[in-house]
């Protein structure tokens, strides 16, 4: 992979001291993954491979495991069985401090470790530290330079003081996912992205994924996503989900079907493609 960055240009010093990865193709190689809380089988032995390049898609009904998947390739959980390899090291072996850096994640779960008071700017700045909230570090101009840079990327520049907790959903969602690419990592991983954006919204994020997919500078993309019509063009592997196993895996084309549909949602589907982009709704 071309170590430029599809921002291009070099960025926190605490980035460019993280991990040297060696030059390989896989992302993410997951062997039978579990994950037990409890009595409680939140993932069952789940085998997935993406690799430099791919932009995949994660779908499964509330519950399926999906975000607890996204959390372990975030190296922010461990599996209780199995292996997780991200970026060539295997999870319980190296230092999440360093693995994180390469990661970007936009989820729920980030957006509500945030400080309500924290302004976007910082909200994009900090992620170069892997943390949240600023607290006394000192940043260096180029990483200042940046964080901007991608707010206005992602139409946010105009925002940059506004207190986190005071901007609408999708601004951000937006803030989130330039966050998410502040450390130019090797795989981005956004939790439902589109989640209460209204119409345009949703298609002006939509659009810009489809941008990002067909940058061959672009980190791996993993989206997860409830509705298939927020699909961006581009997306080249879906992963679907149910009960914490995997229903199907590969590339988007053969493996989106309604029968594997059916079998994630449990009911009868119809799908539809149309100018690259997909919907499904309940047929006969
Ligand atoms: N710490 C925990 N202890 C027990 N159960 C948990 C824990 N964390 C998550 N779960 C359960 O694990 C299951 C999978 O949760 P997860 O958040 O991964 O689902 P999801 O596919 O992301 O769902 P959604 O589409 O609603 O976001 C859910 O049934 C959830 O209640
Ligand atoms: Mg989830």
């Amino acid at each position: 992979m071309n170590n430029r960055g599809i921002m291009g240009d070099s960025i926190s010093e605490l980035a460019t001291k993280s991990l040297v990865l060696n030059t390989m193709s896989e992302v993410l190689t997951f062997k039978d993954v579990s994950v037990v809380r409890g009595r409680k089988e939140l993932l069952k032995d789940v085998s997935w491979e993406v690799k430099e390049g791919q932009r995949w898609i994660v779908v499964g009904p509330n519950g399926a495991g999906k975000s607890t998947l996204m959390n372990i390739a975030a190296t922010r959980l461990h599996p209780t069985r199995g292996t997780a390899d991200i970026l060539g090291e295997r999870l319980g072996r190296v230092s999440v401090f360093d693995l994180r850096p390469l990661i970007g994640l936009s989820s729920a779960l980030v957006a509500n470790s945030i400080p309500a008071n924290e302004n976007a700017l910082n909200v994009v700045l900090t992620a170069a530290y892997g943390m949240t909230g600023r607290w006394r570090e000192k940043y260096e101009k180029l990483d200042e330079r940046r964080a901007f840079r991608l707010l206005h990327e992602w139409g946010m520049s105009t925002f940059m003081n506004q207190p986190f907790g005071k901007l609408s959903e999708g601004e951000r969602k937006r803030v989130l996912i330039a966050r998410a690419l502040m450390t130019d990592p090797e795989l981005l991983i956004l939790d439902e992205p589109a989640a209460g954006l209204d119409l345009a919204g949703r298609e002006e994020l939509v659009a810009q994924m489809s941008e990002l997919a067909a940058d061959e500078d672009a980190p791996a993309l993993v989206l997860v996503t409830h509705h298939l019509e927020e699909v961006p063009a581009g997306f080249t592997h879906i992963l679907m989900m149910r009960d914490g196993q995997v229903v199907a895996a590969g590339e988007i084309d053969s493996t989106l079907t309604e029968e594997n549909l059916e079998l994630t949602y449990g009911m009868k589907l119809k799908l539809r493609r149309e100018d690259g982009r997909y919907s499904a709704f309940a047929g006969a």
